[in-house]
């Protein structure tokens, strides 16, 4: 084969000697660099209107692929709340947000939106999937995290052969950019967030971001929330068929008795909420659409929660279980489908870490239990686990895709 190197003909860049007359000014030589000078001009201009651009909305810096351990932060740590970024305003007036998305090839995570717009256009969001829809009904699995996913590799195991039947939405820490291989289903569904404050109405409002988010998805069916630490316990077309069958909504609610059950309600707030009315369940729910817009368009409980319920009454554990079994009652199972271990007693559940994880312990996890399920007995009761340790995810890996029969 010939060599084809083109470089090019060394004279072409031999610069031609100055000549004399061209060093020295004469108007005609002037009058040729006003071009020049009205191109450094608009140069300059544009310089600065990048600058105070960026200066108002600073590109984000995406690390690599990040695993964080935020389980090894302290939980009870609470962050410092970060002022909300300005409003911004929505780039296209959206009649028919499906069709604008599909137009123009976005995911369905709103990325324009403040709060109230949001809510408000989840609120008049279909209540079902159109019968006509082409669409399988699919089902939101929305992270509450505090940074990233850490076991995100075994939920992308869970996931694998079933794109379509799900979507994936993760809350995290403002200005943490989740990242993740474009082959993950984590990948670029990070939704705007705000800052989370533990045990403060914020956590209730990050929940209700997602809610707000996942219903603009008009064939989301059914909306779970889960926490970085949670993991599956069966396989997908269980998980699937269980929550697209069921009747009922899964929000975990008592009536507990006792400082950390009645002992939190806040007189104040009758006469809307009643002390036989208070319940208190764990945060981790999994609910059917109607139910979503429902809890998305709440305003009377929302603003009397936020402004009621502070300090060591924790409204993730009661605003949800108060609502739903006062105005939809009849609609919840009053049982979560996350698996905690209390049985260590104490303010926080049993925390597994990597030596935990035994084939064994996880057969353990998925059997042995009896409930109610569309009015008959049914074994399986939990198809989530908490809580998990980031170090648990190489035992994971290696047990729990042939124990819970991953595809
Ligand atoms: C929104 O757009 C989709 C896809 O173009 C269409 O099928 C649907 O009927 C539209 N919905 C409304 C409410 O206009
Ligand atoms: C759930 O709780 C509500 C209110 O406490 C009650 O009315 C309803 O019957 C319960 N549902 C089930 C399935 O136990
Ligand atoms: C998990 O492992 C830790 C440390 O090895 C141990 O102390 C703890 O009892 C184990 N928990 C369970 C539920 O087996
Ligand atoms: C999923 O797990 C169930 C048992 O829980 C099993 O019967 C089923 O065959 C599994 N499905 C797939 C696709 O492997």
């Amino acid at each position: 084969m010939k060599n084809e190197k083109r470089s090019p003909s060394p004279s072409s860049f031999h610069p031609l000697p100055p000549s004399p007359t061209k060093l020295l000014p004469s108007p005609l030589r002037l009058l040729r660099l006003v071009p020049f000078l009205l191109l450094f001009a608009s140069g300059v201009a544009l310089g600065f209107a990048l600058f105070f651009y960026l200066y108002q909305y600073p590109l984000q810096p995406t690390p690599a692929y990040t695993i964080s351990s935020p389980l090894l932060s302290p939980t009870r740590t609470p962050q410092q709340p970060i002022p909300p970024p300005p409003p911004a305003p929505l780039l296209f007036p959206i009649s028919n947000g499906t069709a604008l998305r599909t137009f123009l090839n976005l995911p369905d995570v709103s990325r324009y939106m403040d709060d109230r717009e949001l809510l408000r256009m989840a609120s008049a969001a279909p209540r079902t999937l159109e019968k006509t829809s082409p669409n399988v009904p699919k089902v939101a699995f929305m992270f509450l995290v505090r940074g990233g996913v850490p076991l995100a590799p075994l939920w992308d195991e869970f996931f694998h052969g079933y794109q379509g039947k799900y979507s994936v939405y993760v809350h995290s820490s403002p200005g943490f950019e989740l990242t993740a291989p474009s082959t993950s289903a984590f990948h670029g569904r990070n939704i705007p967030s705000k800052a989370v404050r533990w045990g403060q109405f914020s956590m209730v409002e990050a929940e209700r971001r997602l809610l707000a988010n996942a219903l603009l998805d008009g064939s989301n069916s059914r909306f779970v929330l889960l926490s970085e630490s949670c993991i599956p316990i069966f396989n997908f077309t269980t998980v699937y068929d269980y929550l697209t069958g069921s009747e009922k909504s899964f929000i975990g609610s008592s009536d507990v008795p006792g400082p950390a059950g009645r002992g939190r309600y806040n007189p104040r707030m009758r006469p809307e909420v009643t002390i036989d009315r208070w319940r208190k369940g764990a945060q981790w729910f999994g609910m059917d659409r109607g139910l979503a817009v429902d809890v998305v368009s709440d305003k009377k409980y929302a603003r009397l929660f936020r402004r009621l319920c502070k300090g060591s009454c924790y409204p993730d554990e009661h605003y949800l279980p108060t609502l739903v079994s006062t105005k939809f009652w009849w609609r919840n199972s009053n049982r979560s489908l996350t698996l905690v271990d209390w049985s260590r007693g104490g303010p926080h559940p049993a925390r597994f870490v990597g030596s935990n994880v035994t084939m064994d312990f996880l057969r353990r996890l998925r059997s042995g239990r009896k409930c109610e399920y569309n009015g008959k007995t049914a074994r399986i009761c939990f198809l989530f686990a908490r809580k998990f340790a980031p170090n648990t995810l190489e035992r994971l890996l290696k047990f729990a895709p042939k124990v819970m029969q991953f595809n």
